[in-house]
């Protein structure tokens, strides 16, 4: 039986993981793929470090060389992380003909001309189902179960950190500090949290979903990100009462030429298939206008779940091996010369419906002057709630507002304007409604 020979960049989380399944389910990927599998070179930052599994077998180094300039390196896996020295190894490893898989969302994110440019120069291929949801196959059911739809919109809950903070607000009704450090203190959160409750890594994974979907490479820096670090009970305890839970989405859309990139805490009915996903799970719900409506559901993180999508890239490349081919699927679903240059809709331009929660002085008048500013800028609304009655006149008291779809642009400017009348106490609360198709 013939063997594949797997060069490991990175020995940590998933990198470990990787050899524990390899090891594992040896047998049984034997038989699925007719060939053994094997690691048979690791470069890691410290190779004398103790690891989670035994790495009998694997000529552990500091040097890179070991697998780029090994002829018998048939496939190189990147676990490293970060954009530089993963970069190089990436790079590299395309240079000396090899084909490579990784899990590093922000290289592919940021860099993804460079990279995507030149796995198409050379005709190689890119495994990166891990990149995106962890273990959930998303990547390859929009690369082959979907090839002959056009994507209508991909929906993402996909930073199970989020996740399961928003979770545990809405269950428990905590503030964001304490769930934090609670996440901090179960392993959930990383001690500095800004990029996954910010934004950060939902963009790197839709900027992924967008360019397979669409076949093109956008400027990562132009995805609007927004976190939920300003989302309080409050908020979720209002919209709940008003049918929705508040979810931090990863949503692209083609518009026209242009796609719509955007990560933010949104509102969702609490009928929507998402609005069940809970924790520390991740779900990415993907429209195609044949198919209509799909969900897939899974761990987006973790030694297993994670490893778990990097072992079936690798047997996938293993594949092309056994057959003699470089590449089957091309990396970003189009083939060479079909990739578009597609630009992000600015969130300015954004149409949507609005959560917006007032803290005003309970007088009269208040809510006229409100809406007069809202109207003047073509904003109408399509309900409001106004909690509880002020005990004492000087007392702030809550308005929320639903807004019909209205431009962003519009609504921050009636916001502007509106914060500056003399009966407003405090910052207004601004979420985003997704209604879907
Ligand atoms: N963890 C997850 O659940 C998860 C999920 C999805 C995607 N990912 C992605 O998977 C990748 C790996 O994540 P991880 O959690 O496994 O990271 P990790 O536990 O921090 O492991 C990183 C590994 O890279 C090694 N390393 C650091 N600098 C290096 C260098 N210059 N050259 C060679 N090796 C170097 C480290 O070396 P030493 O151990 O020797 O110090 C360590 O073994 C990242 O791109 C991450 O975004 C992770």
């Amino acid at each position: 039986m013939r063997t594949i020979n797997v060069g490991l960049f990175g020995l940590g989380v998933v990198g470990c993981g990787v050899i524990s399944i390899l090891r594992r389910n040896r047998g049984l990927i034997r038989a699925r793929l007719g060939a053994d599998l094997r690691v048979t070179h690791a470069v890691t930052a410290n190779p004398k470090k103790k690891r989670s599994v035994a790495l009998r077998g694997i000529s552990v180094s500091k040097d890179p060389a070991t697998i780029l300039s090994n002829p018998g390196i048939d496939i190189v896996v990147e676990l490293v992380g970060g954009t530089t020295h993963a970069k190089s190894y990436v790079l590299g490893a395309l240079d000396a003909g090899k084909p490579v898989v990784t899990a590093n969302k922000a290289l592919l994110a940021e860099h993804a001309r460079e990279i995507f440019g030149r796995v198409y120069e050379k005709e190689l291929s890119i495994g990166f189902e891990a990149s995106v949801a962890g273990g959930i196959p998303v990547l390859r059911s929009l690369k082959e179960g979907l090839s002959g739809d056009h994507i209508r919109e991909i929906v993402g809950i996909v930073n199970g950190t989020s996740n399961y903070i928003l979770s545990k607000m809405s269950a428990e009704g905590t503030p964001f500090a304490e769930v934090l450090a609670e996440a901090q203190r179960l392993g959930y959160a990383e001690r500095d949290p800004t990029f996954d409750v910010e934004g950060h890594d939902a963009a790197h994974k839709l900027a992924i979903l967008v360019n397979l979907a669409y076949g093109t490479t956008i400027d990562y820096s132009k995805i609007y990100k927004e976190g939920i670090s300003r989302i309080t009970p409050t908020d979720i305890t209002y919209a709940r009462q008003m049918g929705y839970v508040v979810k931090l989405l990863a949503i692209g859309k083609l518009s026209g030429q242009r796609v719509e990139a955007r990560v933010h805490p949104t509102l969702i009915s609490v009928d929507h298939q998402l609005a069940a996903v809970n924790g520390v799970f991740n779900a990415v719900f993907i429209t195609g206008d044949n198919v209509d409506a799909t969900m897939s559901y899974g761990r987006g993180a973790g030694a297993l779940p994670t490893g778990s999508a990097v072992v079936s890239d690798i047997i996938d490349l293993a594949r092309n091996q056994l057959a003699g081919i470089q590449q089957k699927i091309p990396a970003l679903s189009v083939t060479k010369g079909e990739l578009r240059n597609l630009s992000v809709v600015p969130i300015h331009e954004l149409e949507s419906e609005y959560y917006l929660r007032f803290q005003v002085l309970d007088r009269v008048g208040v809510l006229a002057s409100m809406t007069k500013i809202m109207g003047n800028n073509n904003i109408s609304i399509q309900s409001m709630v106004q909690p509880a009655q002020a005990d004492h006149p000087e007392d702030p008291v809550q308005v929320i507002l639903i807004t019909h779809r209205a431009r962003d642009r519009d609504v921050q400017k009636s916001l502007r304007q509106i914060a500056k009348l003399n009966f407003i106490t405090g910052p207004t609360q601004l979420i985003r409604i997704e209604s879907f198709e």
